[in-house]
């Protein structure tokens, strides 16, 4: 995604200031809105997607191939949250805690926390590369012409998923690990 559509979308999202958060509220706020919203978001649109393909699917099969893709990012990305929420958060927790408290921080699970950030990033590189191949199966979220009122809700779901996800992605991308990394070489330095 490009800077300027990036800039666009934080302003509309009231995110334009995240880069300022305090690391315990960003992920607060990457938990209760992001995390909660594709915990939601997918099975709703993967159960829309099976009832589109019961009624269109003959004339539309590229369906198929749109509702595999969403079925594949909802098992990657539930997986992946857990991992963020029980693996990398509690850790950036304590290391957001260190200077009122040094106690906390003890050895963590996978070394410097390097080591996650970049699986994460991979997976996250992953999710956005599904999103590419729906946005061509489904030309830009089009409904066709025999389409009905639920094709395009359904289409105008997908297409709210991909603006949040990017939205997720670039907060935990550019905003939270860059923090994590800065928060633990000082850590590590005292
Ligand atoms: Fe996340
Ligand atoms: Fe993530």
């Amino acid at each position: 995604m490009a800077m300027r559509e990036l800039d666009a979308l934080r302003s509309t999202t009231g995110e334009g200031e995240a880069a300022d958060w305090q690391i315990e509220p960003l992920i607060d706020h990457i938990v209760s809105h992001h995390h909660t919203y594709v915990r939601n978001a997918l099975p709703s649109i993967g159960s829309a997607l099976a009832t589109l393909e019961t009624v269109h699917g003959r004339r539309h099969p590229e369906l198929a191939q749109v509702r595999w893709h969403v079925e594949q990012l909802r098992l990657d990305l539930f997986h992946h949250l857990l991992k963020e929420e029980h693996l990398l958060f509690p850790y950036l927790r304590d290391l957001a805690r260190y200077s009122a408290d040094p106690g906390v921080v003890s050895n963590s699970p996978f070394g410097t926390v390097e080591n996650p950030i970049r699986m994460l990033e991979r997976e996250h590189r992953h999710a956005a590369e599904a999103l590419r191949a729906i946005r061509q199966l489904t030309r830009d979220y089009r409904t066709p012409p025999d389409g009905c009122a639920s094709y395009r809700a359904c289409m105008a779901e997908l297409a709210e998923f991909e603006c949040d996800l990017h939205r997720h992605l670039h907060l935990e991308d550019r905003v939270l690990f860059p923090k994590a990394l800065e928060l633990e070489r000082i850590a590590w330095q005292e």
